[in-house]
């Protein structure tokens, strides 16, 4: 079985091919980071017209990649939520064009499943069940899963994403949408011991997260550094940033190891934007060896959007027989706890 699947719900557009037996075939990625520059982040309108631009080409592209031609593909998978409404538009009404035209199943993926299912395409894959912290631009959420689609939303933010909050604090030091990697090389420079950032929501019980009041703390650092210094020094930059990126991976490490107590469980699976983040990884590796439990990662290209986790979710989908009916249904707004098991 190869499966076509098709990734546009923000500002990457993302086409892949999954085989069932070969794992990935193909792999293509255009990215409109440099489309939204000037306007320090996504603009919606923009990013649904670039997908129309870039969907087709790059379906071509894939197919050509794995030396396949379109009767040879044998299902389409489609993100159709959550994300930007018109983006989602655009992949969904070509995915399900493409796959009448080919007469073949197509299915709606759910985009934080494609992330939370990523690490699955590594040979290393976690067994069932396992805690995920899905950590991206729109969500961070802890989930109990036990199974495809067996989700339990034990935690989230209760204000804005991780990702968010990196954006946010990496603009307010000058760097372009969406900073969260440059952020964090810029920590690399930072020096430990000058400032210290709260670990929000971690002084009381339970899981959720709040990450807003992070972005207040660095906009005063910023303000004081300033009347201090008279301007932002290169230092103080990565001062900053080095104290709010250890804030975040701190209480992302607090909750995570509060939800493996809770549970029970000894797996823990990170995904989405920010698990691409190194000091992330190496916090919660060693965390996890400490409690003598396992921690997996996407590969980094599979941790930010792509099209290779939304043909693989799909795969799972449609070999289940599941496929959606030819009427087109995006969700901007979609609970994972709706999600169908298989
Ligand atoms: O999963 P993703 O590609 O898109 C969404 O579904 O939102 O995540 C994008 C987010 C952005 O906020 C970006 O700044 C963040 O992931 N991100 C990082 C790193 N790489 C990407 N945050 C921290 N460190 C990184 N290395
Ligand atoms: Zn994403």
């Amino acid at each position: 079985m190869k499966i076509l699947g098709i990734e546009t719900s923000c500002d990457e557009t993302g086409v892949a091919i999954y085989d069932e037996e070969k794992g990935l075939i193909a792999n293509q990625l255009y990215t409109q980071i440099a489309l939204h520059a000037d306007y320090g982040g996504v603009v919606p309108e923009l990013a649904s017209r670039d997908h129309i631009r870039k969907t087709t080409p790059l379906i071509q592209a894939a197919l050509a990649e794995a030396n396949l031609t379109a009767e040879q593909i044998d299902g389409v998978a489609y993100t159709s939520g959550p994300g930007l409404v018109g983006a989602l538009l655009v992949g969904s009404t070509i995915a399900r064009a493409l796959a009448y035209a080919w007469n073949v199943p197509a299915i709606g993926v759910h985009h934080m499943e494609g992330h939370l299912l990523a690490p699955m395409l590594d040979e290393n894959r976690p067994h069932f069940p396992f805690i995920a912290l899905l950590a991206s631009g729109g969500h961070t959420q802890l989930v109990q899963v036990e199974g495809v689609g067996k989700y339990k939303v034990i935690g989230e933010s209760i204000d804005d994403a991780a990702g968010e909050a990196f954006d946010k604090t990496a603009k307010l030091l000058g760097l372009d949408y969406p900073g969260g990697a440059a952020l964090s090389h810029l920590a690399e420079k930072g020096s430990p011991t000058r400032f210290t950032f709260p670990r929000p929501m971690t002084d009381r019980p339970g899981l959720d997260f709040s990450f807003s009041g992070l972005k207040t703390f660095a906009a005063n650092t910023v303000n004081q550094a300033i009347k201090a210094e008279g301007e932002l020094t290169e230092q103080t930059k990565a001062d900053i940033a080095y104290a709010f990126q250890e804030a975040v991976i701190d209480t992302l490490a607090i909750k995570c190891k509060r939800a493996l107590k809770e549970t029970g469980y000894q797996r823990l699976v990170i995904a989405g934007g920010v698990s691409a983040n190194k000091k992330l990884r190496e916090s919660l590796a060693k965390m996890m060896k400490d409690l003598k439990g396992e921690v997996f990662y996407p590969q980094p290209q599979f941790c930010t959007d792509n099209g290779a986790m939304i043909a693989y979710t799909g795969f799972l989908r449609l070999k289940q027989g599941q496929h959606d009916e030819l009427e087109i249904e995006v969700k901007p707004r979609w609970p994972m706890t709706e999600l169908s098991t298989i």
